[in-house]
């Protein structure tokens, strides 16, 4: 099974999964792709306990229900820009606070753009401030790859100390611009408070947990593939990404949460950096190896004007400092990540 397999994989390349065991988690926005991964992690960690909480803007998914079911886990309907999470039981000894809310896909994020800007802003703050002067061990943060924003071609592949190209108003800002303020918080906070605030940069993840009405390009393939439908590319598909497989940038994201100090990563895979048409293909390829998919590869224009406005034409991460401080080493490549993810959907269809 894709899942267990990935799970394995990710403890072997952590090197020290029992660093959790006895320990109280607390995660934000954990009913979305990587809660997913996180919660399925955690649930085989042996953890003391394990809150997931969520507002469910987008669903409430069906796995959160059955992992709910394990004594040690809780999963709660709760929105993080309010103080109710203090009140939760567990809350308050929490060892590690893994701080997610905050939709991902554009389309959606768009949609609520005032819930995006609160999730990162107010609902990091209301965390900061609750757990200043608590003996936490880690805190992790998600930032976005988003904060380089466009960058010129002398920054790409880019490293952490590049400034960025961003907008500051437009279709995009809410969550580029809630994303590089919630870096600063944690920065402040960090020095002002000695918090161990660790900042995640993902770029691109893919992979079992995302949903496929995402609307993410490797959500809406795998979405083509497994309807048998064909493959729409709403852009001329020459913008070019680094594609993570999930449990690669997990690692990552783990190592980050556990070094136990203030630091910001990129968190990816630096190669190959591709061609959204040429994803398409690798989608189709994996596609019929997997479910014998003989759908096609079509060009069309997106009803939603602003669906590329911003959209950065090329997006590479330079990984050497999580290389160097935290000996983070991805190694699925693109191909067998999307083999591994269409085979994750035809299992979970079984
Ligand atoms: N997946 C990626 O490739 C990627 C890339 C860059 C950044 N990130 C960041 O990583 C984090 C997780 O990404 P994802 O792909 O799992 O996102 P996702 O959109 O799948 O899930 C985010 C979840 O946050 C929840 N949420 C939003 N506002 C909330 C609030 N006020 N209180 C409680 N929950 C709230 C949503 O209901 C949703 O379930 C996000 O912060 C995202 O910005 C992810």
């Amino acid at each position: 099974m894709i899942l267990e397999d990935d799970i394995q994989y990710l403890r072997r390349k952590l090197g020290n999964p029992e660093i959790f065991q006895g320990k109280t988690v607390f995660i934000t926005g954990a009913a979305g792709f990587l809660g997913y991964y996180f919660a399925q992690f955690f649930a085989r960690a042996k953890v003391k306990k394990l809150i997931l909480a969520d507002i469910f803007l987008l669903d409430r998914p069906r796995w959160i229900e059955v992992l709910a079911a394990q004594p040690e886990i809780e999963a709660r309907n709760l929105d993080i820009t309010t103080n109710e999470f203090q009140n939760l039981p567990g809350v308050a000894e929490a060892d590690y606070i893994i701080h997610m809310a905050s939709i991902a896909s554009p389309v959606y994020y768009r949609k609520y753009p005032i819930e995006t800007i609160k999730a990162n802003v107010l609902g990091l703050l209301n965390l900061l401030d609750f757990y200043r002067g608590k003996p936490i061990q880690g805190f992790l943060f998600f930032s976005s790859s988003e904060i380089y924003g466009d960058p010129d071609a002398a920054h790409i592949p880019t490293a952490e100390d590049y400034r960025g190209s961003v907008a500051c108003v437009g279709p995009r800002a809410c969550y580029d611009e809630s994303k590089r303020i919630g870096e600063t918080i944690c920065q402040n906070y960090a020095e002002v408070h000695g918090l161990p605030i660790g900042v995640a940069r993902p770029f691109n993840n893919y992979g079992p947990g995302m949903r496929l009405g995402d609307k993410r390009v490797p959500a809406d393939f795998a979405k083509a593939v497994v309807e048998g439908k064909d493959i729409v590319m709403l852009s001329d598909g020459s913008p070019t990404r680094t594609f993570c497989y999930v449990a690669d940038a997990m690692v990552g994201y783990l190592k980050v949460l556990t070094h136990g100090r203030y630091g910001y990563f990129n968190i990816g895979i630096d190669r190959p950096e591709i061609t959204i048409r040429d994803l398409a293909a690798i989608y189709a390829a994996a596609g019929k190896k997997v479910f014998g998919y003989t759908g096609q590869i079509r060009f069309e224009t997106a009803s939603d004007k602003h669906y590329l406005t911003d959209n950065p034409n090329r997006r590479c991460p330079i990984l050497d400092k999580a290389r160097r401080e935290l000996d983070y080493q991805p190694e699925i490549g693109v191909e067998q990540g999307v083999e591994r993810f269409l085979q994750f959907l035809k299992e979970e269809r079984i």
